[in-house]
C-alpha cells in the first residue's frame, strides 16, 4: 500500500535531524517537530501556545543582545533573518547556539502570518571560532608587547656596544698607543663583529618600530641617480674580488625625490648586496630604473645569480626566513633585509616583488615609489 502524501511529509519532518517549528508574528509556537522536543526539553503538549521568548528563546543573550527585540523585528522583517545565527536556551537553562533559517509564509493579502524555522545546533563551531578569536587577540597583543619592549630597548642595545665599536676602532687604528700585529687583528675582528651586530640590532629594531606603527618617514628630497651611484660604490670593491660585472641603466626621466632617504638607500644596500650575494664569481648585477605613466619611479635590481625557485617563492618576504641551499649556508644573513626593505617601500605607498625564472636563473627584485603621494 503506498503512503499518502501527507504521511509522506509527517515523516520527513518528524525524522528530519534538524529542529523545525513555526511559530505566529508574535513569536508563539504553532509546531514543534520531534527533534526539537529532544533537543529542547519540551514535550509538543508543553510548548505550543507558549511564546519562544522565555522558553526557547532568553530575553536576552549571553553577551546581553535583547533576543525579543530581535523576534519582534522578524516578524516584522522576514527577509532580514533568512539566515539567522543566535543563541537560544535548552529547557535546563542551558545556553546553545543554532543557525536558523527562516521563512515567512504569508496569508492571501500578502501579509506575515507565520515563519517556518529550521535550526541546526552550532554550539561546537562557535566555541571553537571564539577561542580561535581569543587565541588571535592574545597573539596579537603578545606581538605588540615584543615590538613595544624591543622598540623601547633600542638605546639600551645600542649605547653598549657603540663603545664596543668606537673604542675597538681607536685602539687597531693605534690612536692610543702602538699594539702589534696580533692586537691589530683580534681589535679588527671585535670591531667588525660589532658593526655586525649593530646591523643586526637595527633591522631587529626597525621591523619592530614599523610592525609597532611608530615607523615615521623623515622626507627630504634628493637625488635617486646619486643615490644609485653610492649603493654601487658600495660593492664595487666585492665586485672586483668576484670579477662581478655592475650595470646601471638609469632612465633620464629619474632624477629628484621627495623621500626618506636613509630608508631607501638602506633598501637598495639590502637589494645589491642581496644581488652581491647570490650571484657567482662572474656574474653580473645591475640596476635599472625609470619613470611610468602612473608617475611612479619603477625600480629593478636584478642578478644572473641563483635564481629563486617557485617553491621558495613565499620565505622571500618572511621575517627570519632564508632559503636554505648549498650555496645560501654559505653565506650569514638574517632573514630581515627584504621583509624590512618591502616594509619601507610599503611605508612611502610603494610595492615591492620579485621575479625569477627559477633556479640558476637569477633573480629581478622591484619596487615603486609614487611621486605624488609623498
Ligand atoms: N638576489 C637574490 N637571489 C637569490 N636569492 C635571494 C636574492 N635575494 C634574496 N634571496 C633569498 O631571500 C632570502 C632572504 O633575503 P634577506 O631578507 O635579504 O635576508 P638575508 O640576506 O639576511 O639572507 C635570502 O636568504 C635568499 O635565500
Ligand atoms: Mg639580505
Amino acid at each position: 500500500m503506498t503512503k499518502s502524501v501527507e504521511m509522506q511529509y509527517y515523516e520527513i519532518v518528524e525524522n528530519s535531524n534538524s529542529i523545525i517549528l513555526r511559530m505566529d508574528t508574535k513569536g508563539d509556537v504553532t509546531f514543534f517537530n520531534r527533534y526539537a522536543q529532544s533537543f529542547f526539553g519540551y514535550r509538543q503538549e508543553e510548548i505550543l501556545g507558549k511564546n519562544v521568548i522565555g522558553t526557547i528563546v532568553a530575553p536576552a543573550d549571553s553577551s546581553g543582545r535583547d533576543l525579543k527585540a530581535m523576534i519582534d523585528d522578524m516578524a516584522m522583517h522576514p527577509a532580514e533573518y533568512v539566515e539567522n545565527k543566535n543563541e537560544n536556551m535548552l529547557r535546563s537553562g542551558e545556553r546553545v547556539w543554532i543557525a536558523w533559517t527562516n521563512k515567512a509564509v504569508l496569508d492571501k493579502d500578502g501579509r506575515v502570518k507565520e515563519i517556518i524555522c529550521i535550526g541546526n545546533n552550532i554550539t561546537k563551531l562557535k566555541q571553537a571560532e571564539e577561542e580561535i578569536l581569543k587565541a588571535k587577540e592574545a597573539a596579537e597583543s603578545a606581538n605588540k608587547a615584543k615590538s613595544s619592549f624591543l622598540a623601547n630597548m633600542s638605546h639600551e642595545l645600542r649605547t653598549p656596544l657603540n663603545a664596543i665599536i668606537g673604542f675597538s676602532e681607536l685602539m687597531k687604528d693605534e690612536s692610543v698607543g702602538a699594539i702589534n700585529e696580533k692586537q691589530k687583528e683580534y681589535l679588527g675582528y671585535v670591531w667588525e663583529s660589532g658593526k655586525h651586530l649593530l646591523s643586526l640590532i637595527n633591522d631587529i629594531l626597525d621591523l619592530s618600530k614599523v610592525e609597532a606603527g611608530k615607523m615615521e618617514l623623515e622626507l627630504s628630497e634628493f637625488d635617486l641617480r646619486e643615490l644609485f651611484k653610492k649603493s654601487l660604490m658600495f660593492v664595487s670593491d666585492r665586485a672586483a674580488r668576484k670579477a662581478v660585472t655592475l650595470l646601471t641603466d638609469i632612465n633620464e626621466n629619474v632624477g629628484l625625490i621627495r623621500a626618506d632617504e636613509r630608508k631607501i638607500k638602506q633598501v637598495i644596500f639590502n637589494l645589491v648586496s642581496n644581488s652581491m650575494k647570490f650571484t657567482l664569481d662572474g656574474g653580473k648585477i645591475g640596476i635599472q630604473a625609470e619613470k611610468t605613466e602612473e608617475n611612479e619611479i619603477l625600480v629593478c635590481v636584478w642578478d644572473t645569480g641563483i635564481g629563486i625557485e617557485a617553491k621558495d617563492a613565499s620565505k622571500i618576504f618572511s621575517e627570519f626566513e632564508q632559503i636554505t641551499s648549498d650555496y645560501s649556508r654559505q653565506y650569514a644573513g638574517t632573514g630581515l633585509g627584504l621583509p624590512l626593505s618591502k616594509k619601507f617601500i610599503e611605508l612611502h605607498g610603494g610595492r615591492m616583488w620579485f621575479e625569477s625564472e627559477g633556479k640558476d636563473k637569477g633573480s629581478r627584485f622591484y619596487f615603486t615609489l609614487p611621486l605624488n603621494r609623498v
